[in-house]
C-alpha cells in the first residue's frame, strides 16, 4: 500500500526523476508539500502510518475521520544551479548568519548539506535542508488590515476573550522582537533575507513568529542602484518594505521620518522604481 506514495520523492514538472539521494524507507513517506515556491522544492516527511491513517481513515466513536498527516519534518530541495562547492558553502553561511541574528525562535531551524544530484543524468550539486516544520497561519504582508488583524486571526480557535487578548500580546511582542532583529542584521550585518514571499512567515497557534524561508538572503547596498535577485526580483527594498508594514500596521508603530533604513529605502522615488522592477518580474513569470 505505501509503496505507490512513497513513489512521490520526485521533482516535478521536467526534472520529472526520482530523488536518487533519498532512500527507499517503509517509515517515511516524501510528499510535495501543498505550496511550493519558486526558490525551492519542498516535501512534507511524513510517517507511513499517519498516511495511512489519512487515505484509509481511522474509526473515532463509530465516525470514519482521515486526520491529515502533520510532517515530521520538511525536507527542501534549493533550486539553485550553483557552479561550485564554494557557492553553496556560502549560501549555508549566510544561514548560519541569519540563524545567529535571529535565533532559534524566530526561525524554522534547518540542518542544510548538500547532495549530489543525478536525476537529469549529470552530476549536479544541490543544497538541501532538513527543516523543523512549523504549524500556523501564514503572516501575509500584503492583507494585513489594521489593528485588529491579529486578534481576527486568532479569535476562530480561542474563544475567551482574555485568552485571546494574552495571545495577541504575545504575538506582538515576538513580532515586534523579530523586526528588532532583523533591523539589527541589517544594520550589524547588510544583509536581509525574503520577507516578502507568501508563506514566508508563519504564525504559530502560540503566538510566535518564524521565517519558514530561509534561502534568499540577500546583500543590502546603500546607493542608488536596486538589487535584484536571482530571480528578477527586487527582494531587498520589498523585504524592507514588509518590516515597515510590521511595524506600522500590525504593531501601530509611529515610525519617525528620518528613521535612517525606511527613509533610504521606502523614499517615494525609489519606491516608484521598486514598482516598475517588482511588475516586470511579475509579468516575466
Ligand atoms: N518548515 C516549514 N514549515 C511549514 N511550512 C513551510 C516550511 N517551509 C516552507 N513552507 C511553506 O512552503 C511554501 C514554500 O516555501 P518557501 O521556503 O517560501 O519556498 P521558496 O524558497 O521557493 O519561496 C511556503 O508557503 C511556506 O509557508
Ligand atoms: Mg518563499
Amino acid at each position: 500500500m505505501t509503496t505507490d506514495i512513497r513513489d512521490q520523492a520526485y521533482l516535478s514538472g521536467s526534472e520529472a526523476q526520482k530523488l536518487n539521494f533519498v532512500n527507499d524507507s517503509n517509515r517515511y513517506i516524501f510528499r510535495k508539500h501543498y505550496r511550493s515556491g519558486l526558490r525551492s522544492h519542498i516535501f512534507e516527511i511524513l510517517t507511513a502510518k499517519d498516511v495511512l491513517k489519512e487515505t484509509q481513515g481511522v474509526d473515532m466513536d463509530g465516525i470514519r475521520l482521515f486526520p491529515r498527516a502533520k510532517p515530521k519534518k520538511m525536507f527542501r530541495i534549493l533550486r539553485n544551479k550553483f557552479e561550485k562547492k564554494e557557492e553553496i558553502f556560502h549560501e549555508i553561511k549566510k544561514y548560519h548568519l541569519l540563524l545567529k541574528y535571529l535565533g532559534p525562535e524566530f526561525i524554522a531551524e534547518s540542518d542544510e548539506f548538500i547532495v549530489d544530484y543525478t536525476g537529469t543524468g549529470t552530476n549536479q550539486i544541490v543544497l538541501c535542508g532538513l527543516q523543523e516544520y512549523v504549524e500556523g497561519e501564514m503572516l501575509d504582508p500584503w492583507r494585513l488590515f489594521g489593528e485588529d488583524y491579529l486578534w481576527n486571526l486568532f479569535k476562530f480557535n480561542i474563544h475567551e476573550d482574555f485568552q485571546l487578548q494574552t495571545l495577541v500580546q504575545t504575538a506582538q511582542k515576538n513580532i515586534a522582537t523579530f523586526v528588532k532583529r532583523i533591523r539589527h542584521m541589517i544594520t550589524g550585518m547588510g544583509y536581509i533575507p525574503d520577507l516578502a514571499g507568501i508563506g514566508n512567515l508563519i504564525l504559530t497557534p502560540d503566538g510566535a513568529l518564524k521565517l519558514v524561508d530561509i534561502n534568499n538572503i540577500v546583500k543590502i547596498k546603500l546607493d542608488d542602484s536596486i538589487l535584484i535577485d536571482d530571480k528578477g526580483y527586487p527582494s531587498c527594498d520589498i523585504s524592507v518594505e514588509v518590516l515597515s508594514i510590521l511595524e506600522r500596521e500590525i504593531l501601530q508603530k509611529d515610525i519617525p521620518t528620518n528613521d535612517p533604513i525606511y527613509r533610504f529605502f521606502l523614499s517615494p522615488e525609489r519606491k516608484k522604481k521598486v514598482k516598475a522592477l517588482e511588475k516586470k518580474f511579475y509579468k516575466n513569470l
